[in-house]
């Protein structure tokens, strides 16, 4: 498997192949209190983030650091020359001179496929728009195979915002690639996608509905994700479906013993703080799987592990 030089700007450029010899690599990185294998020592990774985030350019320069790399960039559109007018093929002609691999998080669908066009060295696409977030979707399926050993077999609910949530549709396409059995559960207004409900149900078995409460008890992984305020474009239509699901401790009596809980984080109201006491919740143990994730990521497509 040779990932060297590559971009990832879909969870789709990868096959089911290429997703587990990744998750291997994660499972081989040193554990975050170890010091670093500094198999990527002068290499530069410049991060561009023209939307917000914490979890995810945090733990790209963390991966960065442990691996004795070094980082640069920016996390507001209005610091960089964008806010001048300078458009997105320059900045990253520019930027690439700078450093060995791009990651790109940007509210237009489209991109960082467009980055990935112009540059000449590596893209990974930290976010596009409501489109895909596919290095999200890769610590997903990293976390649930660390709970359950493996994807095969499992059925899967993803709730809550299927309409505009990048996270889910990489998470739909990466998971389909399994034998799974998904349930999308969203209110009328946020039902998934459809290019993604057509391309994921050619694999697998799909069923669609609106109550988690239905379909709670037959879940191995529960899949909880934030209403996504900033893609409305009227926040009336917000209003009506704000607040549709809350997880309570409640809800979980009753479920699979070993029910997993995630969620992509940040989360709002969607998950009460109380159901962090419970041994469903994995949410924080995801975010941990992200470092390592983003480790095995960057060490592939630079070359290093080869
Ligand atoms: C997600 C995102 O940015 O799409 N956050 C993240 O990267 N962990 C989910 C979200 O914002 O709801």
């Amino acid at each position: 498997m040779n990932f060297k030089g590559r971009d990832l700007i879909s969870i789709k450029d990868l096959t089911r192949q290429d997703i587990d010899v990744l998750l291997d690599l994660a499972d081989a990185m040193p554990p975050a209190s170890k010091s670093g294998l500094d198999i990527l020592r002068g290499k530069v990774m410049a991060t561009l983030f023209f939307e917000p985030s914490t979890r995810t350019k945090l733990s790209f320069e963390s991966a960065m650091y442990r691996l004795g790399g070094s980082c640069i960039g920016f996390s507001e559109a209005s610091s960089a020359s964008v806010a001048k007018g300078e458009n997105l093929a320059d900045t990253i002609r520019a930027v690439e001179s700078y450093c060995d691999i791009i990651v790109i998080r940007h509210g237009l669908e489209g991109a960082a496929r467009l980055a990935a066009e112009f540059a000449k060295i590596p893209v990974i696409n930290a976010g596009s728009g409501s489109e895909e977030h596919p290095t999200q979707a890769l610590l997903d399926i990293y976390t649930i195979r660390r709970q359950f050993g493996s994807i095969d077999g499992l059925s899967i609910g993803l709730v809550g915002d299927l309409r505009y949530g990048r996270a889910v549709h990489s998470l739909a396409y990466g998971l389909s690639l399994y034998d799974i059995r998904l349930w999308l559960i969203s209110p009328d207004p946020l039902k998934m996608r459809r290019e993604v409900m057509e391309d994921v149900m050619s694999r697998v078995k799909v069923v669609e509905g609106r109550e988690l409460h239905e379909v709670l008890g037959k879940l191995d992984v529960l899949y909880m994700t934030r209403i996504q305020k900033e893609r409305f474009a009227d926040l009336a239509e917000y209003e009506k479906v704000k607040g549709s699901y809350r997880l309570t401790s409640e809800d979980l009596k009753g479920v699979k013993e070993k029910l997993v809980v995630l969620h992509p984080l940040p989360r709002t109201d969607e998950i009460a703080f109380e159901v962090d006491l419970t041994p469903y919740a994995k949410y924080f143990e995801q975010v941990r799987n992200g470092l390592l994730i983003r480790m095995a990521l960057l060490a592939s497509l630079l070359g290093a592990l080869e």
